[in-house]
């Protein structure tokens, strides 16, 4: 079974499918940490700043080899984790959401990924459009923009980063406005997605409503 869980930026996606997949055992694809892994690899090369970037997104890709393991993307067998997080990746990352290709590259070992294993939580924005509109289950998980600006001040507070939560909130503005209008892959509600609204519900609340989802469907 493929569950897909796709939503704006801070609706809680990564938290809820980390969680989902601890619970029934499923296999964890972070779609967002291979644009990530990516992304990190460019800075590694010292090529963030090149003209061409769609070419040196080629030559990257060529020479890559992506796979996870107990949710961590692993790139070339280095197993990455708090290297993908810095703010040097944050700042160029969307560099690579905003190459097609790149965005052709990852969809596709996206899908190969989760078809391959046995049971899979796919997670992030495009999952449940682009790279697995067949997914038995497609989650589009979303929160007011007010309640994922205060979830993105505190997640900084708490990591000694100082902000002013007028700016967060008008950075997450300006994320999803930017999202909703871009070329490529742009956010969208799948068709047939079960919407969930997280706006002052926690963690737990969310992926119980999730579980009940794929038991029931599961039970046919
Ligand atoms: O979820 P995140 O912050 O780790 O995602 C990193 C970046 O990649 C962010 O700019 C959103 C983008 N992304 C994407 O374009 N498509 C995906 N399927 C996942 C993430």
């Amino acid at each position: 079974m493929i569950v897909a869980i796709d939503g704006p930026a801070g609706a809680g996606k990564s938290t809820v499918a980390r969680e989902l997949a601890k619970k029934l055992n499923f296999k964890y694809i972070d779609t967002g940490s291979m644009y990530r892994a990516i992304t990190f690899e460019l800075i590694k090369r010292n090529l963030e700043n090149s003209k061409d970037l769609e070419m040196v997104f080629k030559e990257i890709i060529n020479s890559i080899e992506l796979d996870f393991i107990d949710g961590n993307v692993v790139l070339n067998g280095d197993v990455l984790t708090k290297e993908i997080r810095t703010p040097l990746v944050d700042k160029n990352v969307s560099k690579a959401a905003s190459s097609e290709v790149v965005r052709s590259f990852l969809s596709s070992e996206q899908r190969k990924l989760a078809i391959n294993s046995t049971n899979t939580i796919l997670e992030g924005r495009d999952t449940t459009t682009v790279v697995c509109p067949d997914a038995q289950v497609k989650i589009f998980l979303t929160a007011s923009l007010e309640e994922r600006a205060k979830r993105r001040y505190k997640e900084l507070i708490e990591k000694n980063i100082k902000v002013n939560f007028e700016d967060v909130l008008k950075q997450i503005e300006e994320r999803d406005k930017s999202d909703l209008t871009r070329k490529i892959g742009p956010l969208k509600v799948a068709e047939d997605a079960i919407v969930i609204d997280s706006t002052e519900k926690d963690v737990q609340w969310v992926v119980d409503k999730i579980l009940s989802i794929v038991i029931s469907k599961r039970n046919g």
